[in-house]
């Protein structure tokens, strides 16, 4: 495809200052990396909440959501996984700078994967949290039974098992959900993001 036959229309569409000030809010990435099982999902649907009393309007992309549809051609080699969060980092851009608070939920299992997400979003927009709960505790929950089952070797590239999973260096925020309530963690997301997703004039 040729880029000279793509005409932006960037300056006839209202702005994201424009959408930002309509939401009464400042939109980010917030970026959950973990295991399977490590509470993702389960932070990201309680900060959904906590957002929503707040008045303040946010997304949650996830496996659910992604790999049933944009991503439905996907699997978990290491080409699949960069392209899965290739495409999930662009749509969360698109979503933050229309201002939306982006609640994006993948094992995203490498640095790499990780800084690519970094570059495509902007680190200005974009909130890293490691939820950092063991293998043996995402193992013992075994929410899905897939552990069970890559143990077995009826999955391969299984992240933690037959597949790596690397730490983050230098994440916003680190949490290790073991024994503890959900609503507890969530507060701990909120007080790391709050001043970035609260307008500066108000
Ligand atoms: S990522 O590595 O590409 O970021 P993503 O978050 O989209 O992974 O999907 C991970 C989810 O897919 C897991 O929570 C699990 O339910 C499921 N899954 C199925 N096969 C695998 C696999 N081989 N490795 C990791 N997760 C898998």
């Amino acid at each position: 495809m040729s880029a000279s036959n793509i005409h932006p229309i960037f300056e006839r569409m209202e702005s994201r200052h424009d959408k930002e000030q309509q939401l009464r809010q400042r939109g980010i990435t917030v970026w959950f990396t973990g295991l399977s099982g490590s509470g993702k999902s389960t932070i990201a649907i309680a900060l959904e909440r906590r957002l929503t009393e707040r008045g303040l309007f946010c997304r949650i992309l996830d496996g659910d959501n992604i790999r049933f549809g944009i991503n439905r051609d996907l699997g978990f080699s290491e080409a699949d996984r960069t392209e899965n969060i290739r495409r999930i980092a662009e749509v969360s851009k698109l979503f933050t700078q229309t201002g939306i608070i982006t609640l994006a939920a993948f094992v995203s299992p490498t640095n790499a994967l990780r800084a690519m997400a970094r570059e495509i979003i902007g680190a200005e927009d974009f909130a890293e949290i490691y939820v950092a709960t063991p293998l043996e505790e995402c193992e013992r929950r075994d929410v899905k039974g897939l552990y069970q089952k890559a143990r077995r070797g009826e999955i391969r590239d299984f992240t933690g098992i037959s597949a790596p999973f690397e730490a983050p260096e230098n994440p916003t925020l680190r949490i290790d959900t073991t024994n503890r309530p959900v609503e507890e963690v969530t507060d701990e997301v909120l007080a790391a993001i709050i001043e970035r997703i609260t307008p500066k004039n108000e």
